[in-house]
């Protein structure tokens, strides 16, 4: 890998603190990051390049969800030796010119911006950079790393993609959703199109129908300042869910690259059919009183809608999402439920028409599990449910996190799991109309599975959402 300077901006934001922080420890103990590569964070909080030094330290210490392991001392002194700190208004045109300072002492022309503060301040950074040559320059590269919410809707993002578009090049734009960074949506590809045994059953003779489950059993916590003004369905609906979607449902790329692998992503977007009249939101009891949060707020804390793709291979497959938070327990997966032949040997047996389903655990108990039936052992005729599974703790590898995965391949300048802008169009375009007819959302209780509504969607249709099973790969 080359070397390069990073340039953290909003270095003291949540964001940086849960995931990007700790991605590049990560990268340095995995001796990703080359020898003269420069880590420099931008905040307005006054700190000396010790205290910075602290302040990092002290944040990756603290144990998150997704990064909880030990903080050995080796790799912090690497680190540390190479990271840098800027303070400043982000309206103030002296930090961009201490930062054209600092980065033209790096031993590096590369550079990556990494602009993790919010979507209002991007224009005054970049015009500042446009002042300080930054952002277009002829020597080494740059590029840019942007993430949601990118846009609130079709319009604004059009206009958040054109001011990027302004200042750089489509391939200096790295729209970065983590979740096509997780390794156990990756491999949604290679179980597919890698082994050949799983395609033919992918269409709407063998499936009866598709389940997304992405549930939380916590809060919004101190994120009510953002929060409020999004919602469940922008939060992680636009995003996270749709490419989840795109990734089980899209047709096998040409060829693994970019231009493929995005173009088959794209695809699914245009074909995938929004139904306003499915839509379910729900708020969780207690949420008006969270900070920051309106004592009258109308935001959604969980959605549930049904769509199908307008495909030949999919079509009548009905998919059915739910999401949200608060909820009975914390668990993401996507679950294939197969149609059950009528003449099965079995049917007189109970439970011998029971589905078989293939569950796509995104996490926690990462893997990938296969419901079949199985002879109870012994003289009796009986079924039972087993599972076949392949589970990510068994491998002798570590799981990596996904923004340790996406910041190397923005290192390296692979746009393969990034977005496009066409692509966050359609994820708009799609997500827009559950907006536009969107009722008040039905109160529920903390720790259930949301508004009975949601249950209704599937009962109309003879189906019920399936138990999200923490015994799957279970350590
Ligand atoms: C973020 C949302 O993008 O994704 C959060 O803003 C959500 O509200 C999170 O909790 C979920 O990500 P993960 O990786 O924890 O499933």
């Amino acid at each position: 890998m080359q070397n390069f300077s990073l340039v953290l901006f909003g270095v003291t934001g949540n964001l940086a603190q849960l995931k990007v922080l700790p991605a590049l420890y990560d990268l340095e103990d995995k001796k990703i990051l080359p020898e003269k590569t420069r880590i420099f964070g931008v905040a307005r909080r006054p700190m000396s390049r010790e205290e910075f030094q602290a302040y990092v330290l002290k944040i990756l210490k603290t144990k998150n969800r997704h990064h909880d392991h030990e903080i050995k001392d080796e790799v912090w002194q690497r680190l540390s030796a190479r990271i840098d700190y800027i303070a400043g208004d982000f309206n103030d045109p002296v930090l961009y010119d201490k930062l054209k300072t600092a980065l033209d002492t790096a031993q590096t022309q590369n550079r990556i911006f990494y602009v993790a503060t919010y979507p209002q301040l991007y224009s005054t950074i970049f015009d500042h950079f446009r002042r300080t040559g930054q952002h277009n320059r002829e020597e080494g590269w740059t590029r840019l790393l942007v993430e949601k919410p990118i846009g609130t809707d079709l319009k604004s993002a059009q206009e958040l993609n054109a001011l990027l578009a302004k200042y750089f090049s489509q391939d200096q734009i790295y729209r970065l959703d983590h979740y096509l960074g997780k390794e156990t949506l990756q491999n949604i590809l290679t179980f597919r199109f890698g082994n050949g045994i799983f395609e033919p059953l992918m269409n709407n003779q063998h499936i009866d129908h598709i389940q997304v489950t992405a549930a939380e059993d916590f809060g919004i916590g101190e994120r009510g300042m953002y929060y409020d003004t999004v919602g469940a369905l922008r939060d992680v609906g636009q995003n996270h869910i749709l490419q989840m979607l795109t990734l089980l449902l899209m047709e096998s790329p040409t060829e693994f690259s970019n231009e493929a692998v995005t173009k088959e992503r794209v695809r699914v977007l245009e074909k995938l059919v929004p139904m306003p009249s499915s839509v379910v939101f729900g708020q969780y009891e207690g949420y008006s009183q969270e900070k920051h949060v309106g004592q009258d707020s109308k935001t959604d804390t969980f959605f549930a809608f049904k769509t199908e793709l307008d495909t030949a291979r999919f079509k009548g497959v009905p998919i059915y999402v739910r999401a949200g938070k608060k909820l009975d327990r914390t668990v993401t997966e996507m679950t294939i439920v197969f149609k059950t032949p009528i003449n099965r040997l079995f049917k007189d047996v109970e439970s011998g028409m029971e589905p078989n389903a293939l569950v796509f655990r995104i996490q926690p108990n990462e893997g990938i599990v296969l419901k079949i039936l199985s002879k109870t052992p012994g003289r009796e005729k009986g079924l039972e449910e087993s599972y076949m599974q392949f589970c990510y703790h068994q491998l002798s590898s570590q799981l990596h996190d996904a923004y340790e995965q996406l910041i190397a391949d923005a290192i390296e300048g692979d746009q393969t799991f990034f977005n496009d802008e066409i692509e966050i169009a359609l994820q708009w375009k799609f997500i827009d109309p559950l907006f536009a007819n969107a009722a008040t959302p039905v109160s529920y209780k903390p720790g259930s599975w949301g508004p009975k509504q949601a249950d209704q969607l599937l009962k109309k249709d003879g189906k019920k959402w399936l138990d999200p099973s923490l015994a799957f790969c279970a350590l």
